[in-house]
């Protein structure tokens, strides 16, 4: 009976392109789901952009239009990326949908329900100028433990150190820069520790990988908190049914994505998304019997293996049959960066080389485990043309050409030697397909590669390129062979270079190849026109890619740090308690020892005012005395070194010698109070 299998990978943040890091897990997750149903299950793959939360928001504003159209923007680009690197998602959707937003509402109700959601007042970090309350990573300031400036409020990225945003010296909104106020605020909280005993349940049927599990008991070790779900407005997310101003917390609906994703492709494709995901209906456990697996990064394991369940758990939804927890990437041995031009996005490398050289290379270092996989760039290099031109890719094409040139594209019938090739080859077939199902699939690579060895010794000893000149029957046995031999490798890494597979489907006439049809020796066959397979690299292809990735990334990440956002919005009544008046400039004068500053007095409407302003570069005392200038009349009077200032003239413009005046000469009266 074939299987029934729902495979995630992790939803990318709608904030960011897609990097060579990123492509790991979905080129892992890829594989695997290629894999199922090149085995004859049936298999869906499932994704989405994760829209929400404050960075893209605050990337929306920096960038000046609307959350809906700057998450719109960011998926068609991660979508087109993920298309380069044959990712083939069965649907691509969005966190920021109404299929989300039901699910989101309908899991925190029966949550609620449940039991498990409580509220409680709790002391935040607030910008009282942005009007927001500010996530850890927004708050800036000194390492309290090292003393390092401009640190996060949560980690200092020099000692290490965590701490908690109040412990910050000088801390500042990484937004706007003005010192941040503690204020409260009531929250939502998921009572996490109310699924502790399903939890150790879930751990010991397997759900994670040994070290993933050993990780958890350390989680549960130090007890299970609550979880806080919600979170104040200005927030781009869900709004929490029944409330004003407060939203679901990115992470509550990210993964309920997963459910989305799949019901808006069950919706356009006739499917019951119940039997497929049991749980809505609540008398409905078993569904049709699908098989559920999450692929994720071992930076989100407490969300996935803790958080997640325990939401199904708590809404009686089908919690997932196993989490697949892999490493993270470096290159050459370190963390990727943007000086060193290895933090390279999917869009710049595929300029340079080809998808399946990284799909190839990565599936060679990949196995079941956590560790972190390193990509060596000379080591890609010399793998690339080694083993998957030298070794592979040689097989059709020392046979391919002379087949279709020389002999009629007819193959012929094996030879013994030939029989005893094929059948060593498609002994492994077994092994191969428990390497793939387990993750395993470096040893895939392995076992390809020492069986292409054996078949290219074949093909030396037999030496066709002699053999053609006179005895062109045995060279068709030979080839015949060859030929089948790469066809039986190339099934074998079908699911790791499909493109690859694809042009060798093509030239070999006879169908796609499948772990069922392996075994179906091609004689007395006719093939197509041989098709190239695949070009050999270069260092200076890589070279090239690291210099422009040193260019193409901006010097600071634009979530954390926007060059110059708007400022959160002040509304109409806010707008309004500003009191312009008409004033009348009596007397100005430069002040000693402040060439920016000149100190006016105003007549406004009988009322004398003192007020210095920061424009003496831009204007002489004489060119303003007499005039008639816009008054900012109840602004609160602020005491500087050089005397009080009364208010303010208004006056806009980049600084130095660009500051314009505004000015009204227009039959208006001091006093006057205008609009
Ligand atoms: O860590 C991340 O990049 C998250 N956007 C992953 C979310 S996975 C799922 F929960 F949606
Ligand atoms: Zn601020």
């Amino acid at each position: 009976m074939p299987r029934k299998i729902i495979v995630t990978s992790a939803l990318p943040y709608a904030n960011g392109p897609i990097h060579i890091g990123h492509l790991v897990e979905y080129i892992q997750t890829d594989i695997w789901v290629r894999f199922q149903k090149m085995s004859g299950n049936k298999c869906f793959y499932f994704c989405a952009d994760d829209t929400h939360g404050t960075p893209v928001m605050i990337s929306a504003k920096a960038a000046g239009i609307e959350p809906e159209k700057f998450i719109e923007k960011i998926q068609k680009e991660h979508k087109a990326d993920f298309d380069r690197f044959l990712i083939e998602f069965d649907n691509y959707y969005s966190t920021h949908s109404e299929e989300n937003r039901y699910f989101s509402e309908l899991i925190f109700e029966r949550l609620n329900k449940a039991g498990s959601i409580v509220k409680r007042n709790i002391e935040q970090t607030y910008c009282e100028n942005c009007r927001m309350f500010l996530p850890d990573r927004y708050v800036r300031g000194t390492c309290p433990r090292c003393g390092a400036d401009d640190q996060y409020g949560d980690s200092c990225d020099k000692c290490g150190g965590t701490y908690q945003p109040t412990e910050l010296v000088n801390p500042r909104c990484a937004n706007c820069g003005t010192k941040p106020v503690r204020k409260e605020s009531i929250h939502y909280f998921f009572r996490l520790a109310d699924y502790e005993k399903q939890l150790q349940n879930l751990m010991a049927s397997g759900y994670v990988q040994k070290s993933v599990a050993n990780k958890l008991d350390e989680w549960f070790k130090a007890g299970l908190k609550d979880w806080d779900i919600s979170r104040d407005g200005p927030y781009f997310g869900f709004r929490i049914p029944g409330e004003e101003n407060k939203f679901f917390y990115v992470w509550l609906d990210a993964p309920i994505g997963y459910m989305a994703s799949m019901k808006n492709y069950c919706d356009r494709n006739g499917l019951d998304f119940d039997r497929l995901w049991p749980g809505r209906n609540p008398a409905d456990k078993s569904g049709d019997g699908y098989e559920i697996y999450h692929f994720i990064g071992k930076d989100i394991m407490y969300f996935h293996a803790l958080f997640w369940p325990a939401m199904l758990t708590g809404a009686g939804f089908k919690t997932a049959d196993k989490l697949f927890v892999h490493g993270f990437l470096t290159v050459n041995g370190e963390k990727m960066s943007k000086s060193k031009g290895t933090f390279i996005r999917a869009s710049t490398y595929i300029k340079h080389l080809d998808a399946e050289a990284l799909r190839y290379y990565y599936a060679g270092k990949l196995g079941s485990d956590v560790a972190d996989i390193d990509l060596s760039t000379t080591d890609f290099v010399n793998k690339i043309n080694s083993d998957l031109v030298g070794k592979l890719a040689n097989l059709a094409s020392r046979s391919g050409p002379m087949l279709t040139g020389k002999l009629d594209s007819m193959l012929g019938k094996l030879d013994e030697e030939g029989t005893k090739l094929i059948n060593e080859l498609l002994s492994a077939k077994e092994q191969v397909k428990k390497d793939y199902e387990n993750l395993e699939y470096a040893a895939v690579v392995r076992t390809v590669n020492n069986l292409a060895d054996i078949a290219n010794r074949y093909v030396e000893q037999k030496q066709p390129w002699a053999t053609i000149k006179n005895d062109p029957e045995k060279t068709r046995q030979t080839l015949t062979a060859t030929i089948n031999a790469a066809r039986i490798l190339t099934a074998y890494l079908k699911p790791v270079l499909p493109k690859l597979a694809d042009k060798t489907e093509k030239f070999l006439n006879a169908g796609p190849l499948s772990f069922d049809n392996i075994e179906k020796v091609l004689e007395n066959h006719k093939i197509n026109q041989f098709e190239r397979l695949f070009e050999r690299i270069s260092e200076e292809q890589v070279k090239a890619m690291t210099e422009e990735s040193k260019e193409s990334q901006p010097a600071s990440q634009p979530a954390q740090t926007p060059a110059q956002p708007i400022a959160p919005e002040c509304t109409i009544e806010d707008f309004a308690k500003i009191d312009m008046r008409i004033a009348k400039v009596v007397k100005a004068e430069a002040v000693a020892g402040a060439d920016k500053l000149l100190r006016m007095q105003l007549d406004v409407g009988g009322i004398s005012r003192e007020v210095l302003a920061g424009i003496a570069k831009a204007y002489t005392p004489e060119q303003l005395t007499g005039k008639t200038v816009i008054y900012l009349a109840n602004l609160k009077p602020r005491t500087m070194k050089f005397g009080v200032s009364e208010g303010m003239i208004l006056a806009a413009g980049p600084g130095g010698k660009d500051v314009f005046l505004l000015t009204s000469d227009t039959g208006t009266q001091p006093g006057q109070r205008i609009s």
